[in-house]
């Protein structure tokens, strides 16, 4: 929760002023599909088997952190979206996964560089938009 949420608030509650004076700021949460209400709780998700309570919980709540920053930056040229990269071979996942780390880095490069008036307030994986 520290790492995954507080230090993500913290950056952001940092780094507010200066993104209000850009022209066309992105503010990028890299969230987990894992975060998802839907695939915690719906034994269909293909997700509903990965039972990791702190990490699920962490991702939840810096969507949430999504939600309510969208509502609160809306009519500002800030956009801000949660996505998760897909499942990436890092050291977070003993180097398991069917993305090399490039792949797992460009949909949040793209989130990053969206065109002005884009999508805010979405949460988006490899799949397209994710349910919360
Ligand atoms: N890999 C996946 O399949 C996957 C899937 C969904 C979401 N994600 C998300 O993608 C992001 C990047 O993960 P990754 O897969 O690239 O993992 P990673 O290779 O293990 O990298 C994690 C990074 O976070 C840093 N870090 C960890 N705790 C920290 C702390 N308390 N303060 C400052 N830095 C800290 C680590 O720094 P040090 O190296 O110095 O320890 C490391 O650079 C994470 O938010 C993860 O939840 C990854």
């Amino acid at each position: 929760m520290e790492t995954n949420f507080i230090g993500a608030v913290a950056v952001t509650q940092a780094m507010l002023p200066l993104l209000k004076k850009s022209k066309a700021a992105r503010i990028v949460n890299l969230s987990s599909t894992l975060g998802s209400l839907w695939s915690n709780s719906d034994p269909a998700s293909p997700y509903y088997s990965q039972r990791l309570l702190g990490y699920n919980a962490s991702k939840a709540a810096l969507n949430m952190l999504t939600a309510q920053l969208n509502a609160e930056l809306r009519g500002t040229s800030i956009a801000v979206n949660s996505v998760s990269p897909g499942f990436v071979k890092t050291d977070l996942t003993d180097h398991r996964g069917f993305m090399t780390p490039a792949e797992g880095a460009r949909l949040p490069v793209q989130y990053a560089l969206l065109e002005d008036g884009a999508v805010s307030g979405k949460f988006v994986g490899p799949d397209g938009e994710t349910p919360w």
